[in-house]
């Protein structure tokens, strides 16, 4: 299964700065990834509107690749002067024309890539355009029944049952809930992002991820020829601890090569 304009993307792209413009990435966050990066340019995968490419390029030059031609618009109505370049593709086939030192996918990018299918074609790509001492970095959440999304100031609950809603945010104007279905068996999160405003027609944002624990991304990651080097829990380079840590930043380099 490719990307669908239907389950994400295209009608996310008129609400995501609304629903998670106040998740600011840190500096911490930004000095990390710019690091990484080298003398660029990194390659973003589901760049969204900018979130984290916009303080990005203020470092480094960076491809931002998003496969919502929506998404990709509304980026570029933004980059000023700043060294980006916006590209709609698919992560299932995009692969840059140069080696990078960087290509990461942050916020459940990867498991908003939605099919297994197209995990492990982003994998195989992304082992293509890294450089010999190059860095893949994901960022995702644990996959932990019951518990809150670690998704900024206002995240939505990862169902223990198989559905669940919960308020993700209000103000005097402004309700939004999180619909969730968990499919642990397929290990597929459904969800709509219902966004109420006064006196204004309802929203209905869908989305939809193929998810997995850690210790099976460094499997698929494995398979496309990528070792796992560090894993942290936040941006800080906490160490990641598997009973307790609410996401993953893990970071993959070439296998074969001694760093
Ligand atoms: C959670 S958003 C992350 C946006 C941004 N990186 C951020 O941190 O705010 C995930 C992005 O992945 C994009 N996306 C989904 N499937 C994709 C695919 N198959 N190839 C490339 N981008 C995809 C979506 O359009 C969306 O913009």
């Amino acid at each position: 299964m490719t990307y669908r304009s239907d389950t994400y993307g295209e009608r996310t792209a008129d609400e995501y700065d609304a629903l998670y413009s106040d998740f600011v990435p840190s500096d911490a966050q930004i000095r990390l990834l710019a690091g990484l990066a080298g003398d660029g340019p990194a390659v973003e995968i589901g760049s969204g509107t900018g979130r984290v490419t916009l303080p990005l390029a203020g470092h480094v030059p960076v491809l931002a690749v998003d496969a919502s031609e929506e998404m990709t618009r509304q980026l570029a109505k933004k980059t000023g002067d700043l060294p980006i370049t916006p590209i709609t593709a698919d992560a299932a086939h995009y692969v840059a024309d140069r080696r990078v030192d960087l290509v990461c996918a942050l916020f459940n990018t990867f498991f908003l890539l939605a099919s297994e299918a197209t995990q492990r074609a982003f994998l195989r790509n992304a082992a293509r355009m890294l450089t010999d001492q190059g860095t893949l970095l994901i960022e995702t959440f644990i996959p932990r029944p019951g518990q809150r999304l670690p998704d900024g100031p206002h995240p939505g609950v990862f169902p223990e049952q198989r559905s669940v809603v919960s308020l993700k945010r209000r103000s005097v104007d402004t309700v939004v809930l999180f619909a969730a279905e968990n499919h642990p068996d397929a290990q597929e999160f459904h969800y709509n992002e219902i966004v109420f405003r006064h006196g204004q027609p309802v929203s209905v944002v869908p989305g939809q991820m193929r998810y997995w624990k850690p210790e099976q991304i460094d499997a698929l990651a494995g398979e496309a020829g990528l070792l796992l080097r560090e894993r942290w829990a936040d941006w800080d380079r906490t160490p990641y601890e598997a009973a307790a840590s609410a996401k993953h930043i893990s970071l993959y380099r070439l296998a074969g090569q001694n760093l």
